[in-house]
């Protein structure tokens, strides 16, 4: 239907220690990253392989590698940044586009104040992220924004989700696949996803 839970036992572990409210600035950053590289593994592990001509040191083979598109990874700031590292020490020669947008706390609409993408949208894979999924405002805007500069073939990454917040997403965009590591039980009036984990922008930087 759309979604992929990541049960990862590693992704659950390092989840809950996140959830925390005790964590500390640093140790979640630290594990946002170490869930970033998984959630990398995740969201690429059907890429399509394809056989080339290589030479060992021992002689003449023929060997898998990627086919399909670049990719372009896509964090919408602030927490979105959070991943970036962790998902580009596995894919270093991907391209970044950057999408800024904030949540109006009264209407909760989100509120574009920076975007800047590749010029290749079109040609490549692109990879939404964002840790939280709430309302689902924010991914819906960026994806509408990147879809205007010619993007395709798009994916969207949360480490966790709402259920009002993946319904609002697969219904905008059905083409898009979630990946999260968890959908939790619900959204409060001021649009947090309860129990969650607070605010990530905040709990990374301050
Ligand atoms: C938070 C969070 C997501 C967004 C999710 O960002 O990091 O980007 O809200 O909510 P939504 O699904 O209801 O749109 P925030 O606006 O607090 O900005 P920040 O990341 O810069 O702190």
């Amino acid at each position: 239907d759309g979604v992929t839970i990541v049960t990862h036992p590693l992704v659950q572990h390092k989840l809950t220690l996140m959830r925390d409210k005790a964590r500390s600035t640093k140790g979640f950053r630290q594990l946002l990253n170490e869930i970033g590289m998984l959630l990398c593994y995740e969201v690429t592990r059907d890429l399509p392989l394809e056989q080339v001509e290589i030479e060992t040191p021992l002689g003449a083979m023929t060997a898998p590698v990627i086919a399909g598109k670049k990719l372009v990874f896509a964090p919408i700031l602030r927490a979105g940044v959070g991943f970036l590292d962790g998902m580009l020490s596995l894919v270093p020669a991907a391209r970044v586009a950057h999408i800024g947008l904030y949540r109006d706390p009264e209407t909760l609409t989100a509120v574009e104040y920076y975007f800047k993408a590749p010029s290749d949208l079109a040609e490549r894979l692109v990879v939404v992220m964002d840790p939280m999924l709430a309302t689902a405002n924010s991914a819906v805007a960026a994806i509408d924004r990147l879809k205007e500069h010619g993007a395709r073939d798009i994916r969207f990454v949360c480490l966790l989700a709402a259920p009002e917040g993946v319904r609002k997403l697969r219904a905008a965009h059905p083409d898009v696949h979630i990946w999260t590591a968890s959908v939790d039980s619900h959204l409060n009036d001021h649009g947090y996803i309860v129990p969650g984990l607070g605010d990530a922008g905040d709990r990374m930087y301050g």
